[in-house]
């Protein structure tokens, strides 16, 4: 795999990759604008993206993240991760943000790169999504808010 990764303008956001991450087209076209937007380019394709926004001096928020479903569980995701984690610490910054649901693969693909647990946003999914979230058979219902603290 020859993976490049690289900012593109929130315009040119792959928008169905977005979905991935978070069903609600309305809520990606709202923060999109105000964020900045990485793609992962696998031989040229995209392959998976990322966006990122900052919510207050040095403190950044990862709004969304998603692989295309045919090349996940390949390290895409990872490679990705790594490179905002990386890329954001060496710009100064002091924590990096993640909501996320309570449970399923992706609390463990943060928890794997040294996010933790901030603080539980409870009824988050049911307040803010219109239809129900059902992954692994069980309603998402609440957000775990994880962090990365810095430390220089
Ligand atoms: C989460 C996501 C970005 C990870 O990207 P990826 O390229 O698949 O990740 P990697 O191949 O680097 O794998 C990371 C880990 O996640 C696991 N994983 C990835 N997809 C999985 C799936 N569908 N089911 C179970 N585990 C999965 C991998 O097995 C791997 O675990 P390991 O380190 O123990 O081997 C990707 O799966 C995705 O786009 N999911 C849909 C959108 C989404 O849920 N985004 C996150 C919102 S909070």
């Amino acid at each position: 795999m020859s993976l490049l990764i690289e900012e593109v303008p929130p315009a040119a956001a792959p928008i169905e990759l977005l979905l991935l991450a978070d069903p609600s087209e309305e809520k990606v076209r709202a923060y999109l604008p105000a964020s900045r937007c990485f793609v992962a380019l696998n031989e040229g394709a995209v392959a998976g993206v990322c966006v990122v926004q900052q919510q207050q001096a040095g403190v950044h928020e990862l709004m969304n993240i998603a692989v295309a479903p045919e090349q996940q569980k390949a390290g895409v995701g990872t490679r990705l991760l790594q490179w905002v984690i990386e890329r954001y610490q060496a710009a100064g910054a002091q924590v990096l943000e993640v909501g996320t649901g309570s449970f399923g693969y992706q609390l463990t693909f943060y928890q794997r790169h040294g996010f933790r647990v901030a603080a539980i946003d409870r009824d988050f999914f049911v307040t803010n999504y219109d239809e129900p979230i059902v992954e692994e058979g069980i309603r998402l219902r609440d957000m775990l808010r994880l962090r990365i603290e810095y430390t220089r």
